[in-house]
């Protein structure tokens, strides 16, 4: 199987995942990205089996409509039964990154409200230790470069995402450079930078499950 053939794998496995934990009144959390469109994609094979879906971003937002699957605001839901989203890495304690799509800070929200979060990745996302993938970390734009110069006190190499404005008008430094042994405090001193939303570590709040696409099949990882 290629990279997107394991993405569409794990996105099947994860509605197969999911179906039994669902009744006509449950809230799915959908995530953002090329695996979670497969994910949407195949929701809505079974979106008799719930009530309807918080989306992390405008475009699966979109998406969801488009299959015929209501979208409500989070504000407007009382629990979010699991949440399900790709990563751009995680490592073997499922701890990821994310934001490579520049929708981090509504995922972390999302996750931070579902009761289960999974996972689904293809092998490539796999790491022993997170920071090859450059780390976003969305900002007020008018602090970016006050962030910027925190974040290479930190170690990193901040780079302004040209052009790219977030759902929530801000906007995304990728930090290259990071080994990031100790993603939760990582995570916790990056949130200290006055003028950050939200950085694309999710270690206080890692994955509960991870459904891991890799050599020809999907592995269910906790
Ligand atoms: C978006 C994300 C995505 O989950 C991450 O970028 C993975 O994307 P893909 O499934 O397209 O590889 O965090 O902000």
């Amino acid at each position: 199987m290629n990279q997107d053939q394991l993405k569409q794998a794990v996105a099947r496995a994860a509605v197969d995942y999911i179906k039994p934990k669902l009744d006509t009144r449950s809230i799915v959390g959908v995530g953002t990205g090329s695996t979670a469109n497969y994910f949407i994609d195949y929701l809505a094979d079974i979106k008799g089996h719930f009530d309807g879906a918080v989306a992390s971003s405008e475009a699966s937002a979109e998406r969801l409509k488009a299959h015929g699957i209501p979208v409500y605001d989070l504000n407007a839901v009382d629990e979010v039964v699991v949440y399900v989203d790709g990563a751009d890495e995680t490592d073997p304690r499922l701890n990821l990154i994310k934001g490579g799509g520049a929708a981090l800070t509504r995922e972390k929200i999302v996750a931070a409200v579902a009761q289960e979060f999974v996972c689904i990745a293809d092998g490539s996302k796999w790491v022993e230790t997170l920071g090859q993938f450059p780390l976003p970390v969305e900002v007020i734009p008018m602090a970016r470069a006050h962030v910027a110069r925190q974040l290479v006190k930190l170690g990193g190499d901040p780079v302004h995402r040209a052009g790219v404005i977030t759902d929530n008008g801000g906007e995304i430094l990728d930090v290259h450079g990071l080994h990031i042994t100790e993603p939760a405090a990582m995570e916790a001193a990056i949130n200290q930078i006055v003028g950050v939303i939200a950085n694309g570590l999710f270690a206080n709040r890692p994955a509960d499950v991870l459904l891991l696409g890799r050599d020809g099949e999907v592995e269910t990882l906790h």
